[in-house]
């Protein structure tokens, strides 16, 4: 065994795929990019990690509402394109050319060009941490989304995309809620 930095331990913790969330602010929509997210229980809540140095911030506060949209690896770049420059001053949806959709309870909008959309509550903001915590109210899947494959970060700007599915749902099977 090697010593490793402690900053990089992080890597080697599952870090979930990288996802946008998409806010309006009662005047503009935005979307950010945010690879630091946490799945909190099965009955759709997240955790997701950011704080005031972001625009997105604001309209999260505020409106206490977004849409975690997940995008597959078809359009990882624009991903990180989006997560590269600030609602401030752009409008991403359009700079991106990605598509917002009306959501049925919150009024961030979906994003069409993702796999899939989960509709959120902000339940909770951790100011010491910086944790937002996110209830799931509405989930949207586009079966016909061509890419499935889900992306990650893992570090100084390299990504890794879903590959081999191992099955091991017989030793997990008393473990697993019904019908996951
Ligand atoms: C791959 C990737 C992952 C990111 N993950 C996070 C994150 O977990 N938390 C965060 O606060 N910012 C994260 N960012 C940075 C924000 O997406 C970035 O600051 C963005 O410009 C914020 O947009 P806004 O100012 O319109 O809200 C990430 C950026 C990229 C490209």
């Amino acid at each position: 065994m090697q010593k490793l930095p402690l900053e990089k331990a992080f890597l080697y913790v599952e870090p979930g795929p990288v996802v946008l969330i998409t806010t309006f602010d009662g005047k503009k929509n935005n979307v950010m990019t945010i690879s630091w997210t946490m799945v909190k229980d099965f009955d759709a809540q997240f955790c997701l990690l950011t704080g005031p140095w972001n625009h997105s911030y604001q309209a999260l506060v505020k409106t206490k509402e977004c849409v975690m949209a997940i995008p597959a690896a078809d359009i990882a770049r624009k991903t990180v394109q989006a997560g590269s420059c600030s609602g401030s001053d752009t409008d991403k949806f359009k700079k991106f050319g990605l598509t917002p959709l009306k959501a049925e309870i919150v009024r961030a909008p979906l994003i069409k060009e993702c796999f899939v959309n989960i509709e959120c509550k902000v339940e909770d903001y951790v100011k010491k941490h910086g944790i937002f915590v996110l209830q799931g109210v509405n989930v949207w899947i586009n079966n016909k989304n061509k890419d499935k494959r889900l992306f990650h970060a893992v570090g100084n700007g390299t990504f890794t995309v879903d590959g081999k599915k191992l099955n091991y749902r017989k030793i997990m099977q008393s473990k697993l809620p019904a019908g996951i």
